[in-house]
């Protein structure tokens, strides 16, 4: 599929589920990516003609807290008193999504922070053109495991038992890995074979030095594909 197309659906995407979903005086958690992206600067639009009114925002990364600071939409810590009881909404996308609406998630590094949010949102929606869907999570685009540092060697050994291949993610314009918003690594992860992500979930999660992984198979969201016809499908967690 052309690279415009897939921008013009990501774009469809995100706009449709804020235009759907977002309601004045919500409390709303702003997903990372290029397809999160257009559903912050659809907010950001409504609130700027006055449509939308009394939101607090809470985004999931530098990323869209620096969008959030130049559309004027405010953003607070789940710690305040504004978020502490939390997320009504969270929108995010993805990078694989399948027949059940479990993802991956973590391409753009911030998976951690997005769980979080994920969880502490009553409603959970998921953002993707179609080229994301697949039926297998796990043996095609790598799952992201966030590592603290010092356990890089003994989390990559453990993994590989796991019949994963394991690559350190490295960073561009730095030598070296990615580190994280919270001073960790990245390994991405791909499966030889089929795996039940959702019990991979778990069981990434029970090595010790691993942060967080990419699977995101338990908070099932409702998912908004854009179909390259220019449709937009919302599917619903099963
Ligand atoms: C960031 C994410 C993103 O939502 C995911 O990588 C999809 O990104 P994009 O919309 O740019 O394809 O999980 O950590």
């Amino acid at each position: 599929m052309e690279q415009d197309t897939i921008k013009l659906m990501k774009e469809m995407a995100g706009k449709a589920a804020v235009d759907n979903m977002v309601k004045s005086g919500m409390k709303l958690g702003l997903g990372t990516g290029s397809t999160a992206i257009h559903a912050v600067r659809r907010v950001g639009e409504l609130l700027a003609s006055g449509a939308l009114r009394d939101i607090c925002a809470f985004a999931t990364s530098f990323q869209t807290e620096i969008e959030c600071e130049k559309l004027n939409i405010p953003y607070f810590s789940l710690n305040s008193k504004e978020l502490a009881s939390g997320l009504d909404l969270t929108i995010d996308g993805a990078d694989e999504v399948d027949p059940l609406n479990c993802l991956i998630k973590g391409g753009g590094g911030a998976l951690l922070i997005e769980k979080i949010a994920a969880y502490a949102s009553t409603e959970y929606v998921i953002t993707v053109d179609e080229s994301k869907l697949t039926d297998q999570l796990g043996t095609g685009f790598p799952v992201p495991v966030e590592v603290i540092p010092a356990a890089r060697i003994q989390v990559t050994r453990v993994l590989e038992k796991l019949g994963a291949n394991v690559i350190l993610r490295e960073a561009i314009k730095k030598a070296g890995p990615v580190i994280t918003e919270h001073g960790n690594i990245i390994l991405d992860i791909r499966f030889g074979s089929p795996i039940k992500s959702s019990l991979m979930e778990t069981e990434l999660n029970q090595i010790p030095g691993v942060v967080e992984n990419g699977f995101f198979c338990v908070k099932k969201p409702v998912v908004y594909i854009a179909r390259s016809d220019g449709t937009i499908e919302t599917r619903l967690a099963s």
